[in-house]
Order: C-alpha cells, then sequence, then structure tokens
C-alpha cells in the first residue's frame, strides 16, 4: 500500500464516522496468553526481533554534543551509545574488556574517555582501549584485540536505531520501507527538541503495553475523563506498509464536519496521526505538530517485565516564536497530562492484566478486525519469529 494523502485520510475518517463503522482486518485472530507470558518466546524475540532489526534508542538531540552518552539496557546487551567528535554516533557494549566491569554507570553525560571503576582501564569514545594501568607488570597484549564491541547503530530522521547484536548489520531506511521513510522524513524530526523524556520499569510484558498504544478501542473504556472526552473511540483509517502502519484518530472536535461539507479546507487539527514502528515503538503526530514517542523495550529475562521510555518531541523555542516561559509552561502542562494518563489509567490497568495472563489457566483470547494495528503488530512479530 502507497502513504494516501491526509485530506484522502481524513475524508474517510468523516465517512467512518457518518456510518459508524472503522477500517477492519480480514477476520478476529486468536491470541495465546504465552504471547506475553512465555520465557520462550521472550527469549526468541530478544535474539529474532531485537537483535535482528532496528529499534529506536533515542532522539538525536539527546547525543547533541561530542563526547554526549547514554546508556542502556537493550534486551540482549548493556551498551553505551556516544557522540563521536566528527558528529557520527557509535554504540558499544557497556563492558570493560578487562574482567567484564559494567563501564559506565550513569545513564547519561558527556566524558572524553570512558573509564572503568574497577582497575581503571580506559577507552577513548571510538571504542579503542587507552590506558591499561599498571601496564609495565601488566604484559603484552594486542590492546586492537580489547577495544569496546561495537553494536550497529544508525541515525535517520533525528533519531537513533540501532540493532541489539555485535554480528548483525543496520539498514535503517531498508527496514523502514518507501512509505515510512519517506513519512518520516516529512516530518523533520531532526528539528524538534526532545522538551522530556522519562523511562518507566513495569511489571508488564513489553507487547501488552506496545498493544495499548496503537489501540484507539479502549479509550472511551479505560480514559472516560481524559483521552476519552476529546478523541473517538474505536474509529482508525490504517495504512497497512507491511510491517508499519499509520493510523489516523480524529478528534471529537471534528464533529461539526459531519453534516457540514469542509470543502478543501484543512482538518488536520482535528485528528492524530499515529504510527506503528515495528518491533516497538509508537510516533503520535498531534494536531499542532509535536510529537509523543513511546518506546516498550523487553527486559533480559523476565516476559513480565519491560521498560517503557516516552519523549515529548516539540518546535524548539526559537522555531515556535514563544515567549520561553510561555513555551516552557505549555509543555511542561502537556508532559504532566501525558504522565497522569499514563500513571492513573494506562499503568495500572496493564499491570493486573499481566497478573491475569499469568494464571495456570489463561486461556486463548483474541484480537477483532477492529483492532487493525495490533493485528498487524502480531501478524509481523510471528514472521520475525518464525526466521
Ligand atoms: S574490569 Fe575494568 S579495569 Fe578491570
Ligand atoms: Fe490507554
Amino acid at each position: 500500500m502507497s502513504a494516501v494523502g491526509r485530506g484522502d485520510r481524513i475524508r474517510r475518517v468523516l465517512d467512518h464516522l457518518r456510518n459508524e463503522t472503522t477500517d477492519e482486518f480480514s477476520a478476529p485472530v486468536p491470541l495465546g496468553p504465552g504471547v506475553y507470558t512465555d520465557p520462550d518466546v521472550a527469549r526468541r524475540e530478544r535474539d529474532l526481533v531485537f537483535g535482528r532489526v532496528p529499534s529506536i534508542v533515542a532522539h538525536a538531540g539527546e547525543l547533541a554534543e561530542p563526547n554526549a552518552f547514554r546508556t542502556l539496557r537493550m534486551p540482549r546487551n548493556q551498551v553505551i551509545v556516544v557522540r563521536q567528535q566528527d558528529g557520527g554516533v557509535k554504540a558499544f557494549v557497556n563492558l570493560c574488556r578487562h574482567r567484564g566491569a559494567l563501564l559506565e554507570e550513569r545513564e547519561e553525560g558527556r566524558c572524553r574517555l570512558f573509564s572503568c571503576g574497577y582497575h581503571r582501564w580506559s577507552y577513548n569514545t571510538d571504542g579503542s582501549l587507552r590506558t591499561i594501568t599498571r601496564d609495565s607488570t601488566f604484559g603484552d597484549i594486542d590492546r586492537s584485540e580489547y577495544g569496546l564491541i561495537e553494536l550497529p547503530v544508525e541515525e535517520r530522521h533525528g533519531l537513533v536505531w540501532m540493532v541489539d547484536d555485535a554480528a548483525a548489520k543496520i539498514d535503517v531506511a531498508a527496514w523502514l520501507g518507501p512509505e515510512m521513510d519517506g513519512i518520516l522524513a516529512g516530518y523533520r524530526l531532526e528539528d524538534l527538541v526532545v522538551f522530556r523524556a522519562e523511562g518507566f520499569d513495569e511489571p508488564a510484558n513489553w507487547k501488552l503495553m506496545q498493544d495499548a498504544f496503537v489501540d484507539n478501542y479502549h479509550i472511551q473504556y479505560a480514559h472516560p475523563n481524559t483521552a476519552g472526552k476529546h478523541v473517538h473511540t474505536n474509529v482508525q483509517v490504517v495504512e497497512d506498509f507491511g510491517r508499519h502502519a499509520r493510523m489516523l484518530s480524529p478528534r471529537k472536535k471534528i464533529d461539526r464536519w459531519l453534516e457540514e461539507d469542509p470543502g478543501e479546507r484543512d482538518l488536520g487539527r482535528f485528528v492524530i496521526d499515529g504510527h506503528f514502528l515495528l518491533p516497538n515503538s509508537t510516533l503520535l503526530r498531534q494536531p499542532d505538530d509535536h510529537f509523543e514517542l513511546l518506546t516498550f523495550r523487553p527486559h533480559p529475562s523476565d516476559p513480565g517485565r519491560c521498560r517503557m521510555e516516552m519523549r515529548l518531541l516539540v518546535p524548539s523555542v526559537e522555531a515556535s516564536g514563544m515567549d520561553p516561559e510561555k513555551w516552557r509552561l505549555t509543555w511542561e502542562k502537556n508532559w504532566e497530562i501525558l504522565l497522569a494518563v499514563l500513571h492513573q489509567e494506562d499503568f495500572p490497568l496493564l499491570r493486573a492484566a499481566q497478573r491475569g495472563l499469568a494464571s495456570a489457566d489463561a486461556a486463548g483470547m483474541v484480537l477483532g478486525r477492529n483492532e487493525v494495528v495490533n493485528q498487524i503488530f502480531h501478524r509481523e512479530l510471528g514472521k520475525l519469529l518464525a526466521g
């Protein structure tokens, strides 16, 4: 499917609202509870999904300066991502090659070299081994053999992507495919700034979480007094690009155009353009062109745990032309609302779901035709797991 213009998608969503319909998948599909609880499924996902395909680890602005670094726990590796002197980005296994200490314990920072706390070996930010302490007694080794282990990483569309396997290759454009690559290019995410970013370690499977953030069927039921007041429930226009998907959801303010013909008027401010980026991200384009980026990463061993990261990407003060204090207050308020919905509404529900799924006699479940993006997510994961 090639990408459809927003005007056409908005006309389609207005028709859905008039007819009480939504885009639909071919048929309901059964879903076993093991998808969310089975350690063997989780192990295969780590290797066959995260060890094979690119996923988002940061916005480029979080590694703006040379030597700026972030550490993170990927499903297979502890990782350091670091901006190079030449402007590129590299990623390494966060592990000292002497005797295996965790090299960098800080979550983020800037440094000219990584220095190990155990016996104080140090590494340049390009990964090369710089210093062996007491080297007159340590003995001769080939230092080029003991640099940091490099992981495949690439910056594209203002985002940093990696494959969590040192032996893998990365090609983000090929992974995105022409439709999604073109869509993301059009947003110029590299020009936005990360107003806030936060990570949450949650006792729920990463897919249970990812499922909730492509789902427009639960809005009025789980969020009756927040999102449910502003966004329609169970109405989505979905473009299935084969791996990734774009899903347009109407806000309730669009309703006046149900009767009145909008003609050529741009109704962009009445819709949310969601994007599901296989394997583990949702990117929401909100009406005034700010974005929420949500990523869900499996725990390295426990299928019942994951880490969610949320980033609020906004136009800079300069680009927005706003008074700096007003700019800060506007986005601060926006962020607080996002956090409140997560902590008070989504997280409690999903934690409880994970407890329920752990029941010995949890039985088969089912995804409906109306849950199109969830269907695409599970269909595509199935393909990756089939190798
Ligand atoms: S383990 Fe890092 S210097 Fe010894
Ligand atoms: Fe939700």
